[in-house]
């Protein structure tokens, strides 16, 4: 099996909804000495950060993605949560005295949002070095690089470009707070970069580069469009479209990026071809969309297939069937992973 790294943040979510609005309890001549609790009706916790979302991805459908991030003293359920799901936490730096990071939201009637984010274990991943993890495992045929701890990220891609290890650019939220010189060095070096359209316009805006620059930089460049699928940009050739996959009913659209990639990857790492890879993250995408959180979706194998079947035709589901592996039957059984 391809060893593939997912160097990306972990991180928990809690979200909170209060039933009443926000601007009622703000005096606009009193902000300077603002003070205010709010009563929240409901609390959910989740289980989320950039690298945790796309390990569960492709742990669900059969890899062993080697999750390379930080997180802190409790991330023991989180970590039994990922294992159990195929995904190998060995490299995860635990902090001795920072909690995991955690984004804290309180919503209230008119969809106003109140959100902290705590960083805290996180901005350790810095301190991890990609090389021990390669040793252990027996090398890294691939590394992807995504939002963490700009720091760590400038670590990783330094580290991916100076020892050979291939890898893949996708900075997502970082490309909003970070400047031109800091996404140009996660980018140069990639074998691939993904983005979201609207990403793809920012990067190009920050670094200063047009597209035929990141072509000649980036062999391969995957935008996705959310509803309107997604474009690969292979350099030299032409743009290949991939529409969306049918989705039943849409319920919260949190996770569908992590879940693209985490499809994507696991095609790729599977030996399929790129337009292969990005429907089966297309199909993993809307079955994120179908539920509510970023690790919620339970996958049964023969729904993957006829979704694949339904919007790519049967010959697209024929290719992608063999590389399929889902432990999930119809009956809710599920079969022990077959080691790597
Ligand atoms: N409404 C939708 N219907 C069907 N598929 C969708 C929809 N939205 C997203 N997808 C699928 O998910 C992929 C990624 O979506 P999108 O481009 O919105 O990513 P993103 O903006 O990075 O998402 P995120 O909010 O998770 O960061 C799309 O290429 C598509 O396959
Ligand atoms: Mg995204």
């Amino acid at each position: 099996m391809q060893k593939t790294a997912i160097a990306a943040s972990i991180a928990t979510d809690h979200l909170m909804t209060f039933r009443g609005r926000f601007a009622d309890s703000l005096i606009a001549e009193q902000l300077d000495r603002i003070s205010v609790s709010f009563l929240a009706e409901e609390l959910h916790i989740r289980r989320g950060g950039v690298g945790g979302n796309i390990a569960f991805g492709m742990g669900s459908l059969g890899q062993h993605p080697i999750l390379v991030a930080a997180a802190g003293q409790d991330f023991a359920d989180y970590r039994s949560w990922l294992e159990r799901h195929g995904v190998d936490c060995e490299s995860v730096r635990i902090s001795d005295s920072l909690h995991t990071a955690r984004f804290v939201c309180t919503t209230d009637d008119d969809l106003a949002q109140m959100a902290t984010f705590y960083a805290g274990a996180m901005a350790e991943a810095r301190e991890i070095e990609l090389q021990p993890v390669a040793e252990r495992v027996g090398g890294l045929d691939l590394v992807l690089i995504g939002a963490d701890a700009p720091e760590a990220m400038r670590r990783h891609t330094a580290e991916c470009r100076e020892r050979g290890f291939r890898f893949i650019a996708d900075p997502s939220q970082q490309l909003a707070y970070g400047d031109g010189e800091l996404i140009r060095s996660l980018v140069e070096g990639a074998e691939y970069l993904l983005t979201n359209e609207y990403e793809s316009h920012l990067t190009e805006q920050k670094t200063g580069w047009s597209a035929a620059d990141i072509a000649a930089l980036v062999p391969v460049r995957v935008i996705t469009r959310g509803k309107d699928g997604a474009t690969i940009h292979v350099r030299g050739e032409e743009p290949v479209q991939v529409s969306a996959a049918l989705v039943e009913n849409p319920a919260d659209p949190t996770g569908v990026g992590d879940a693209f990639r985490a499809g994507f990857i696991t095609g790729l790492a599977t030996g399929l071809n790129h337009e292969r890879s990005a429907q089966l993250g297309s199909v993993l995408a809307a079955f994120c969309l179908e539920s509510v959180g970023t690790q919620e979706y339970r996958l049964d194998r023969g729904a993957f297939l006829q979704r694949i079947a339904v919007t790519y035709g049967d010959d697209a589901a024929a290719e992608i069937d063999p590389h399929l592996v889902i432990h999930r039957s119809h009956d809710g059984s599920t079969a022990l992973p077959v080691g790597p």
